[in-house]
Formats: structure tokens, C-alpha cells, sequence
């Protein structure tokens, strides 16, 4: 069942293509209209929201902080996202007018299940975004969306992940459509782009072959760093999560920004630092300050790595390595710039010798809080 592949994880990173157009499958038509009415939340309901609550936890969190970007941007409902073991101990604000979004991949994460569960009882709806049918989190939940990735075998999440930031701007687009928010040119853009995303993931599947030589000359790292902004900070923090959880090392993501703010002094000869940057094109101000930021790292001594859209030549000059990632809209960028990250991880603990479907210590769904 592995289709030829030497491990779960290796099958599951290339089946993303066809796992996000299973997620878009049905929900996005060619005219740019959302039909999610299977969330069973009626659009009156969805209408009545003032805040938003997004509870998760590792990768599953990770999509949350991706989301509060999309969400606040298109639909401007303000939106948190708090890690869910972390979410009833400190009497949140909630009531009938708080929509809870609840990410959970295996939907039995004790963490969340119990998030879940104190988010109803202080009356607040809760939507669920899961991938496996009939799981307990979607049953206590007032409505869900699943992702339909398929089962997912590896312990990391790869494929997941990727479907649960589809369903997210699924979500975030519905939000806005039912709201009656006026759909300009730029959520126009999104929703087209959106449904070129396998196409796009296939393209960095198949120029991928230069970040697994790159993992395989890291692995004897003992620290690899991650910078990000926007939406390309948690992008930074899934890798160093992935990086942790398969080849057992110290990785570390930090906002870009907050660098000179103490996480600097950590540079030092030869530290491999991986650096998301945004597209050069909209927010190029972002993009502008992230280059700094990478001529910072690097003269200090750091090996950068970064990933960057295709054609962006700004960072060639401060660049030990470059990915190419395909030009996206922003906010769909962590799609695309996920990706070498999965790779990069899964191929540096196999150079390791770890087993990448069954790392140490974890399981693939976490049933105690
Ligand atoms: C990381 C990973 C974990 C899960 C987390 C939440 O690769 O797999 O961090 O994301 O345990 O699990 P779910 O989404 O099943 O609630």
C-alpha cells in the first residue's frame, strides 16, 4: 500500500496534488461561488458571528495561525488562535455569537476534544475542520468540513496539513460570500488561484530534487533556524516542528522581524537558517524587509536557505541556497511553501537513519491531555 514508495510519509507528500483537489472537490464551482452547506451551520448562523476562535494543536495550530491571516483579511471578523491544551484554563470570552473552530486532523485529540466540549458548554458554536469521517471532535461539533485527504499513515503531517489550509480558506471565502462582502478583484483572484493549487504543488514536487541533496549535506546540523513573516511565520514554524519530530534536532522559527529583538545573537559561522519569503509583488514592503533580514543573517556568518517566489532575484546575492517556489496570491503562499519544507525534514532524518513514519515518542493521534 505503499505505491512503491519506502515509506508513508514519501507516498503522502506526492499525493498532495490529488488530496487538495479531493478538498476543493464539489465546493468551489468555475463561477467563483462557494457551496459548503454540508457544514451544517446555516448562513444565518454564520451571519450572527462577531468573533472567531480557531483551537488546535502541533500542525493542526499551525493551520490555525495561517487562517486568522486569511479569515481577518477577507471576511474582517477578528479572529484567535490559541493552542487548545492551553484554551479552557484561562476563562476565554465566549458566547452565541463566538463561532470555535476546531482543527483536528484525527479528530480524537484529547486536547482539542476537551476544548471543544468547554467552547459548547459556554454556548459558542463549534465548527470542526477534520479528516476522518465519524471521528469524535466532528460528532460533538455543531457543524464540519472535512478535508478529504485520504487516510494518512506517517505520524507527521504532511498531506493533512495541507488540505486542513484548503479548508480553512474555504472556510474564510464561505465566511465572506454568506456575509455578503463584496467579492472585488482580489478574492476573485484567490478563489481562481485556489483551484490551480494542485497544478502548482505538482510544480514544486517536481523541481524538488536540489532540497533533498540539501537535507542530505545538513544532517550533521545540530541547529537549523526558520524565518518567516505573515503568513510565511507559521510556514517557518511547521518546519521546525517537522524537523524536530523526524530527525530529533534543535530547530527554532522565529518572526522575522523580532530577529534584532534577541534571536540574533544565536547566528554563528556556518548556521543553517531557512528563510519563507513572501512574493516581491503586493506586499512587496514585507518582502523588502525579509531581504534585509537575510543579508543580516548572512553577514553574520549563517548558510541561508531560502525559499522565494520564482524569478525573485533580489535575494540572489544573500542566497547559500535557493528554492523556487511558484508565484501564488499571499495568502495561499504557505501551500506552495510548505512543501520543500516537508522534504527537506523527511529526507534529513532518513539521511539520519530515523524512521520517518514512526518517529520516537509519537503517536499518531494523542488521546491524553
Ligand atoms: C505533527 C503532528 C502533530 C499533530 C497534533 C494534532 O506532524 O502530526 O503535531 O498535528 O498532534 O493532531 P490532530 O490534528 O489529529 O488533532
Amino acid at each position: 500500500e505503499k505505491d512503491g514508495f519506502d515509506y508513508f510519509m514519501l507516498k503522502e507528500i506526492v499525493e498532495q496534488p490529488r488530496a487538495i483537489a479531493d478538498t476543493l472537490l464539489g465546493r468551489l464551482s468555475v463561477e467563483g461561488d462557494l457551496t459548503l452547506d454540508e457544514m451544517r451551520l446555516s448562513p444565518a448562523e454564520l451571519r450572527s458571528v462577531e468573533k472567531i476562535v480557531i483551537i488546535a494543536c502541533g500542525t493542526s495550530y499551525h493551520a490555525g495561525l495561517i487562517a486568522k491571516y486569511a479569515i481577518e483579511h477577507w471576511c474582517r471578523i477578528p479572529c484567535e488562535v490559541e493552542v487548545a491544551s492551553e484554551f479552557r484554563y484561562r476563562d476565554p470570552i465566549l458566547d452565541r455569537q463566538t463561532l470555535v473552530i476546531a482543527i483536528s486532523q484525527s479528530g480524537e485529540s484529547m486536547d482539542t476534544l476537551m476544548a471543544v466540549r468547554y467552547a459548547r458548554e459556554q454556548r459558542a458554536k463549534v465548527l470542526a475542520i477534520c479528516n476522518v469521517n465519524g471521528s469524535t471532535i466532528p460528532r460533538e461539533s455543531d457543524g464540519v468540513l472535512y478535508t478529504h485527504a485520504g487516510p494518512e499513515v506517517g505520524v507527521a503531517a504532511t498531506k493533512t496539513f495541507i488540505t486542513q489550509l484548503i479548508a480553512c480558506y474555504l472556510i474564510g471565502l464561505y465566511l465572506a460570500q454568506v456575509r455578503g462582502l463584496k467579492f472585488g478583484d482580489e478574492i476573485d483572484a484567490v478563489i481562481a488561484q485556489l483551484a490551480t493549487m494542485p497544478e502548482q504543488v505538482e510544480k514544486v514536487l517536481n523541481t524538488i530534487e536540489p532540497v533533498r541533496e540539501l537535507a542530505r549535506s545538513l544532517s550533521g546540523a545540530d541547529t537549523v533556524l526558520f524565518l518567516g513573516r505573515h503568513v510565511g511565520y507559521p510556514v517557518a514554524m511547521e518546519g521546525a516542528l517537522k524537523l524536530k519530530e523526524l530527525a530529533y534536532m534543535h530547530a527554532e522559527a522565529f518572526a522575522a522581524g523580532e530577529l534584532k529583538h534577541g534571536p540574533i545573537a544565536l547566528i554563528e559561522e556556518g548556521l543553517p537558517v531557512v528563510v519563507v519569503v513572501p512574493s516581491p509583488q503586493g506586499r512587496s514592503v514585507l518582502h523588502d524587509k525579509i531581504v534585509s533580514n537575510i543579508q543580516e543573517v548572512r553577514a553574520r556568518g549563517a548558510r541561508t536557505i531560502v525559499i522565494a517566489e520564482e524569478g525573485d532575484e533580489s535575494v540572489r546575492p544573500y542566497s547559500d541556497v535557493i528554492i523556487e517556489i511558484p508565484a501564488v496570491p499571499t495568502l495561499l503562499q504557505p501551500i506552495v511553501a510548505t512543501v520543500p519544507m516537508q522534504v527537506f525534514a523527511c529526507e534529513l532524518a532518513l539521511a539520519k537513519g530515523n524512521d520517518v513514519d514512526q518517529p520516537r515518542n509519537l503517536a499518531k493521534s494523542v488521546t491524553v491531555e
